[in-house]
């Protein structure tokens, strides 16, 4: 049934488009109005957007490992010699290791998220450095999983140009 490939395809792409369009607006728009800020505001921005993105990343990522495994297995490429032995399939299995980091980072950008919250609304003076310190880290895993999957991005288009292998 074409329409149901279609359909995983489509919500493959979605996917991947919401996650880095909305990681492209939270670091190059949404970071940089807050940086102009009062700290305390822009802090305030900031910790509004970011618990809330990392949840629509989180469902995204997950529907593009869903959908790429559903299509991989309907097309019959999920086994070593195509995944080792192929272009097409190096480039996923790229693919594969690129989103195992997104979901590492991921982890500790919640982590790091759920801790930075915990210190902002702790009595008395808040702990700025630590703040500060888990700032600068959210920062390079969230411009790592920008860079990543654009990356992974680059791979799929090299994949439609090679041609999916016969199996
Ligand atoms: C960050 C992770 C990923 C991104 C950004 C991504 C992005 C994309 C995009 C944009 C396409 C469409 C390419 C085109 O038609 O020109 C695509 C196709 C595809 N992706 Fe992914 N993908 C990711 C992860 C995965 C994973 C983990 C798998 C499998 C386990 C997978 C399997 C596939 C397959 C098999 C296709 C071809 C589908 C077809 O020809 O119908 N992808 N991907």
């Amino acid at each position: 049934m074409q329409i149901i490939g279609i359909t995983i395809g489509w919500i493959h792409i979605m996917a991947t488009a919401i996650a880095i369009g909305g990681s492209y607006v939270l670091h190059f728009i949404i970071d940089k109005v807050a940086e102009d800020m009062d700290p305390a505001e822009g802090g305030k921005l900031k910790g509004a957007v970011g618990p809330l993105f990392g949840k629509i990343a989180a469902i995204m990522t997950l529907l593009v490992i869903v959908t790429g495994v559903m299509r991989s297995q309907a097309m019959g490429l999920l086994n070593p010699s195509v995944l080792l032995d192929t272009s097409y399939g190096n480039l996923l299995s790229g693919k594969i290791v690129i989103v195992t980091i997104i979901t590492v980072n991921s982890v500790l950008l919640a982590r790091n998220g759920i801790k930075a919250g915990a210190l902002a609304s702790a009595d008395g003076a808040p702990d700025t450095t630590t703040i500060d310190a888990i700032g600068k880290q959210q920062k390079m895993l969230g411009m790592s999983n920008f860079i990543l999957a654009a990356v992974a991005v680059g791979f799929a288009v090299a994949m439609r140009f090679i041609g999916a292998p016969e199996v």
